[in-house]
Formats: C-alpha cells, sequence, structure tokens
C-alpha cells in the first residue's frame, strides 16, 4: 500500500515535470564557453581572373541605372555584375585553376576617381586541402587605392566553418577600357 502510494507519487511527480518542461519552450540553449575548439590560421595565396570581355565572360552585367545607359566604363554607378571569376595558381591564363568567386559585385561609388566594388561574394576551391571549403567576402573593395588594398573575410563553410579575416589585394592585370583584371590574392583566414 505504501509503496504503491510511492510510486503513484513519483508517477504524478514526471507527469509534472514532463508537463512544466515540454521540449521546445525555449529557442536558445545554455550559453556555454567555446572551451573544445582552438583556432587556427591559414593562409592562402592565388590570383582572381574577373573576365569581363570575349564570347564567354567569367563577369556579366546584370543590372545597370539607365541614368548611365551611355556611360563607357565597364562598370558605371549602379552597375551590378555577377561573376564565377576562376581563381588559379598563378597569373598567367593558363594557370591551373584551384576554385572560383561565385557571387555579385555593385559598383557603389559616384565618382570614378574613387571606383569602389561593393563584394558580396564566396570563394570556394576545387582543388587540394580546401576542396569543397569556401570563404565570403562581404566588403568594400576600394579598387582605387594604392594597393595592396584590403577585404573583409567575414565567414565560412567545410574547413573554414566560422572563418574571419582579411584579404590583401594587389591589381596584377587591368584593362580600363573593357574591364577585364587579374588580382593578386593574399588571405589570412582564422577559422577552426
Ligand atoms: C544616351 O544617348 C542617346 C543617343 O545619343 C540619347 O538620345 C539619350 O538621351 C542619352 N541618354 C542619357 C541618359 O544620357
Ligand atoms: C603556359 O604557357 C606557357 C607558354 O605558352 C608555358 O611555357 C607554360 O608551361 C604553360 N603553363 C602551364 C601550367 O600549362
Ligand atoms: C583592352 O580592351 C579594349 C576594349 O575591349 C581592347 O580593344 C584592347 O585590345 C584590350 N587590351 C588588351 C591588352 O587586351
Amino acid at each position: 500500500m505504501k509503496c504503491s502510494a510511492l510510486v503513484l507519487g513519483l508517477l504524478a511527480l514526471l507527469l509534472l515535470a514532463m508537463a512544466t518542461k515540454p521540449a521546445h519552450c525555449k529557442y536558445y540553449s545554455k550559453t556555454i564557453p567555446n572551451i573544445h575548439r582552438k583556432e587556427k590560421v591559414t593562409h592562402l595565396h592565388f590570383y582572381y581572373f574577373d573576365i569581363l570581355s570575349g564570347t564567354k565572360p567569367s563577369a556579366v552585367e546584370i543590372a545597370r541605372p539607365s541614368l548611365t545607359r551611355n556611360d563607357t566604363s565597364p562598370t558605371p554607378f549602379g552597375s551590378l555584375t555577377a561573376t564565377d571569376d576562376p581563381l588559379r595558381e598563378g597569373p598567367e591564363t593558363n594557370s591551373t585553376v584551384i576554385g572560383n568567386a561565385r557571387g555579385i559585385y555593385l559598383s557603389a561609388s559616384q565618382y570614378a576617381s574613387q571606383m569602389t566594388l561593393m563584394m558580396y561574394k564566396d570563394f570556394g576551391f576545387t582543388a587540394g586541402k580546401f576542396k569543397g571549403s569556401s570563404f565570403g567576402v562581404f566588403s568594400r573593395n576600394p579598387i582605387w587605392e594604392t594597393t595592396p588594398r584590403e577585404v573583409a573575410v567575414v565567414g565560412g563553410r567545410g574547413k573554414f566553418r566560422l572563418a574571419r579575416g582579411f584579404a590583401k589585394l594587389r591589381t596584377h592585370y587591368l584593362n580600363v577600357s573593357n574591364g577585364d583584371a587579374v588580382v593578386e590574392y593574399r588571405v589570412t583566414l582564422i577559422h577552426y
């Protein structure tokens, strides 16, 4: 008799506990120190080929303001360009492709003398240790500034999960009339 009362009591407590603690009562977990992960640093060096000319360009204009319809600049203020730019080991056009930069850039300066491209791009790798991984650039790229200029890395995927860092850019080649460019990237990534 005493024992079954105890069992009933425990059952009641259990039911009460289940009733007051539904599985999804909170949208957040307990915040705990991140002690299991150690940060690492990786440096990358490659060349970015942004080719607007020819029959198979890797960068294509997808929009521009009607105000700039007659502008002869390859990237007038407000123009938006989609890219699938190859990343190569070296600056030569036949150098091995090791990845691609996919996304868009927006010509974001009103002044041609301060040409700035706002980059929303994912740099992914197709070869080597970091094949399948990528990092994200969300940054202004002040291409008129003296080199090396800097862009911000704000995240990553795969081996570059939670990456942050920066890239130093140096224009290796630029054709100002058609916008074709080859840019050297030296990237510093802090990731797990
Ligand atoms: C662009 O050029 C055309 C032809 O020369 C002209 O009719 C038009 O007004 C110009 N548009 C602008 C926005 O300047
Ligand atoms: C690229 O081309 C140059 C000359 O055309 C040649 O010397 C070089 O070996 C080539 N490089 C590769 C990676 O194919
Ligand atoms: C630069 O672009 C212009 C315009 O498309 C072209 O005529 C010229 O040949 C290009 N220069 C080089 C070195 O490719």
